[in-house]
């Protein structure tokens, strides 16, 4: 007889020791994972569906800035899990992470194991993902998902049984837009087979090693909403899709729409602030100000008249008056003077003050 999926008790591994380098200025001091996203830190939503999908107790991998996660979110307590955190002191990649962290784990060797990627937003079914491993007895089943460009991800393709024939990690020559989506279900034992205390990459080796040695590695295909958020326009995206509400979060602290104003922010009458937009804590927006798809950091100021598209003003800098920024990262306490225009993909490093423009544009004489 065929054993019915239980995945009461389940168990996960969390990792999140990357540096986040994409990100960088925000993540200069800031893991990625820990960066406020619709109001609360990225993980406080990952966490959140984690719990809601019948996970109970999830370690974290850590390693960057390990005692931030600590002080973040400690015992789980708030969100009704139990969290625990296995740190590597010199990051020993994504298999390696995973084998580190398992010490940590109670469950028995044929149980499922739950793997996430700390840096995705995704409305797959978790449940559904663990009822095919264990209704299929899978070595580990993977998250697929289908996007443009798959050269930037994990490449996947399956046979018609949704078998994985091929793991080709940023390959330049993608055989399919079917891509690892960074959550798998893996048997216990098979991570115990994963060589201890030595760096290594689930992408580069574990994956591929398995599928040579024939082990069933299977794909749970489904095309849920699904993000990485390691890029500055895909973070700025992630969250505003959460506040517009396109993928539900549980922990959203607030009601989703066109902006999320968290206390103590202050947004003039005057200013327009849209799209999905957030205003942190004790941030101002003054008068004529114009804010859409943007995430405004605690403490920060957009002054009057000024224009802030698809950027993210980090925690106490200043756009001042008349400035323009579209697709623009503003560091911590960073300055913009008035008059300036940033666009595409510019990155002002933490308390850089960039003097008022002395250009002025004809429309303003
Ligand atoms: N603990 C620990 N130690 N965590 C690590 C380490 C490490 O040495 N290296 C990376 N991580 C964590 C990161 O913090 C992140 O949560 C996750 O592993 C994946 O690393 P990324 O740096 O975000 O990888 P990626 O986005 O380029 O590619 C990965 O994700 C894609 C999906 O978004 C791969 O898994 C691809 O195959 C996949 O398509
Ligand atoms: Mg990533």
């Amino acid at each position: 007889m065929e054993s019915s999926p239980d995945i009461g008790n389940l168990q996960a591994i969390l990792l999140v020791g990357g540096q986040g380098t994409r990100l960088r200025p925000l993540t200069l001091g800031t893991p990625k994972p820990l960066l406020p996203t619709a109001g609360v830190p990225f993980l406080a939503h990952q966490l959140a569906r984690a719990k809601a999908f019948g996970v109970e107790r999830i370690v974290f991998a850590t390693s960057y800035r390990a005692s931030m996660f600590t002080e973040a979110f400690g015992d789980g307590s708030s969100f009704g899990l139990r969290l625990e955190y296995m740190t590597e002191e010199t990051p020993l990649g994504t298999g390696g992470a995973i084998r580190n962290a398992a010490q940590a784990l109670t469950c028995g060797p044929d149980d499922p194991v739950l793997v996430l990627n700390g840096d995705i937003l995704s409305g797959h079914d978790i449940r559904a993902q663990v009822a095919l491993h264990m209704s299929r007895g899978a070595a580990v089943t993977l998250h697929l998902t289908e996007v443009e460009d798959p050269s930037r991800f994990g490449c996947v393709p399956t046979d018609p049984d949704g078998r994985v024939t091929a793991f080709l990690e940023k390959t330049p020559y993608p055989v399919t837009n079917r891509i690892n989506a960074g959550c798998y279900v893996f048997r216990r034992s098979v991570i115990d087979t994963i060589p201890e205390n030595q760096v290594v990459s689930v992408e580069r080796e574990t994956f591929p090693g398995l599928i040579a040695a024939g082990e069933l590695v299977l794909g749970y295909i489904d095309t849920a909403y699904w993000l990485d958020v390691g890029t500055p326009t895909a973070y700025i995206k992630g969250s505003r899709d959460l506040v517009l509400g396109r993928l539900h979060s549980p922990a959203m602290p607030g009601p989703c729409g066109e902006h999320l104003a968290l206390p103590d922010s202050i947004v003039s009458p005057d200013a327009k602030v849209s799209g999905g937009s957030v205003v942190g804590h004790g941030a101002i927006v003054e008068s004529g100000a114009t804010v859409t798809g943007s995430i405004l950091l605690d403490n920060c100021v957009i002054g009057p008249g000024a224009t802030v598209v698809d950027s993210v003003v980090g925690p106490g800098a200043r756009v001042e008056g008349g400035a323009v920024l579209s697709d623009v990262v503003v560091g911590d306490g960073a300055v913009v003077g008035s008059g300036n225009e940033l666009l595409a993909g510019a990155r002002l490093w933490p308390g850089v003050v960039l003097p008022e423009s002395a250009v002025r544009f004809s429309s303003d004489v």
